[in-house]
C-alpha cells in the first residue's frame, strides 16, 4: 500500500540514512523529510535522494504546532517515523532546556499533530518513536539492556529521551494511538557530525590534533553501524508490533581507549605515517561529568521476532567509514567551520 511517510530529523546523521533507504527501496512511498536544520542538520547528506520524485523536504521545528499542523494537512502524512532530536550528551550538560524543548516538547507537539490529523482512523496509521539505549541508564556489573530494563536515565540527554519514549507510550495507552519504539545503541558511520566520539577522533588524527579521551577511557559502548540501524528501522516499521518496544545493537562492545587506538592504527596506515605517530596525539581530558560506564543492548527479540541483524563487522564498518571521512574533506572543513569551531573551543579549550 502507498504511505506518505513523515520521517523527522532526516537531514542528520541516522535520518539521513533512513531517508535515503526508504526513497530508494520503496518508490511507491512518498517520504517527507521534515527537518529545522539545527548546527547537526545537512541537506549535503541527502544529495544523492534530493531530485528523487517521491522526495519532499519540509524545513520546520517540531516545536511548531501550526507548521505541523499545515505539514500534516498539505501532504496528507499516513505514517511518521519520529528521529528530529538533539542528540549530544556533552552539549545537554551545558545546556539541559534545549533538549527539553526539543526531545520532550517537540516529541509531544508531534504526538498532537498526528492524533488531530488522524483523528477517528487512529489504528490505521503508525507513529514511531526511535529512541537511545541510554534511558535505561548504566550498567556497571555486567549483564545488559533488555526492553523489559527499567529505565534509569543519568544524563539530561537520555532523560529527555525517555520523557518522550514514556510520552509516545502514554499517548498509546490513553488515546489508542498506533504506536512502537525503538532504542539503539551508539551508531557510526558516514554522515555522523564531528563532535560525536568518532568523527571527532577521524577528524583530530587528520588534522594532527590532541584526541580527548575523557577520564580514563575505561568507558563502554556498544557501535553499531549507522545503515543497519537504518535497516532495522524499516523492518521495525513494517513489522514490528504495534506498542512493542525492540532493542537494536550491534553486539559489539568497546572501551574508548580500544576505539581511539584502533582510529590512530588504521588511519596512520591510510595516511601513510609512521606507525604509533597518532597515538602520540592521545590525551586523558576531564571525565564528562555522570559519565554512563557501560551501554550493552541485548538485540534478542528483533533478532528471533523480526529477523534483523548487524550485517556488518566492526572492522568493515570501520573502515568503510574512515575511507569516507578522507574521501569528503569538503563535506568535513564545511561542518567543522563557523560554529563548530566556537563550540569546539567552548568545550575542549583549544
Ligand atoms: P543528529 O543530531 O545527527 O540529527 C538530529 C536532526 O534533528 C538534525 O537534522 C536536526 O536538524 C534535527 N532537529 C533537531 N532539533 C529539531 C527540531 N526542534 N525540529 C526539527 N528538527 C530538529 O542525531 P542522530 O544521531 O541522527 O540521532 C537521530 C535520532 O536517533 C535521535 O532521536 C537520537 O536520540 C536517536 N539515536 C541516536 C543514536 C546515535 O548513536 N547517534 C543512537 C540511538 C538513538
Ligand atoms: P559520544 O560519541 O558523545 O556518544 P554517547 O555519549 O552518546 O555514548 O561519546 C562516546 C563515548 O566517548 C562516551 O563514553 C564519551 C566518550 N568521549 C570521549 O572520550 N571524548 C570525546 O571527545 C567525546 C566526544 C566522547
Amino acid at each position: 500500500m502507498s504511505k506518505i511517510i513523515l520521517i523527522t530529523g532526516g537531514a542528520g546523521f541516522i535520518g539521513s540514512h533512513v531517508v535515503q533507504l526508504f526513497v530508494t527501496k520503496y518508490p511507491e512511498y512518498t517520504i517527507v523529510n521534515l527537518d529545522a536544520l539545527t548546527y547537526a542538520g545537512n541537506l549535503e547528506n541527502l544529495k544523492s535522494v534530493e531530485n528523487a520524485p517521491n522526495y519532499l523536504f519540509e524545513k520546520a521545528d517540531i516545536q511548531d504546532e501550526a507548521a505541523l499542523d499545515r505539514i500534516f494537512k498539505k501532504h496528507k502524512i499516513t505514517d511518521v517515523i519520529h528521529l528530529a532530536a538533539e542528540s549530544h550528551v556533552d552539549r545537554s550538560i551545558s545546556d539541559p532546556l534545549a533538549f527539553v524543548k526539543t526531545n520532550v516538547f517537540g516529541t509531544v507537539n508531534l504526538l498532537n499533530a498526528a492524533k488531530k490529523y488522524w483523528i477517528g482512523e487512529l489504528e490505521k496509521h503508525l507513529f514511531y518513536h526511535v529512541s537511545t539505549d541510554e534511558v535505561y541508564g548504566s550498567l556497571h556489573d555486567g549483564g545488559f539492556f533488555l526492553e523489559t530494563t527499567p529505565y534509569d536515565p543519568q544524563s539530561p540527554y537520555s532523560a529527555s529521551k525517555a520523557a518522550s519514549d514514556h510520552f509516545v507510550r502514554a499517548y498509546a495507552n490513553t488515546y489508542k494511538m498506533k504506536t512502537v519504539v525503538s532504542n539503539c545503541s551508539n551508531n557510526y558511520g558516514p554522515n555522523h557530525f564531528p563532535e560525536k566520539l568518532i568523527p571527532l577522533v577521524i577528524n583530530n588524527i587528520k588534522n594532527l590534533k590532541p584526541l580527548p579521551v575523557y577520564g580514563k577511557g575505561e568507558n563502554v559502548r556498544d557501535w553499531l553501524y549507522v545503515k543497519d540501524h537504518a535497516r532495522a528501522i524499516d523492518t521495525v516499521f513494517h513489522k514490528g508490533v504495534p506498542g512493542e518496544t525492540y532493542n537494536i545493537g550491534g553486539f559489539n562492545e568497546w572501551k574508548n581507549i580500544d576505539i581511539v587506538r584502533l582510529l590512530c592504527q588504521k588511519m596512520d596506515e591510510k595516511l601513510g605515517r609512521e606507525p604509533g605517530t597518532s597515538e602520540k596525539l592521545i590525551t586523558f581530558v576531564q571525565d564528562r561529568a555522570g559519565h554512563d560506564l557501560r551501554y550493552a543492548i541485548d538485540a534478542t527479540k528483533i533478532q528471533k521476532e523480526l529477523g534483523w541483524e548487524p550485517s556488518l563487522q566492526f572492522e568493515e564498518g570501520i573502515e568503510i567509514t574512515i575511507d569516507w571521512y578522507l574521501q569528503n574533506e569538503e563535506w568535513l572543513s564545511r561542518v567543522t567551520s563557523g560554529a563548530y569551531q566556537d563550540y569546539y573551543k567552548e568545550h575542549y579549550g583549544n
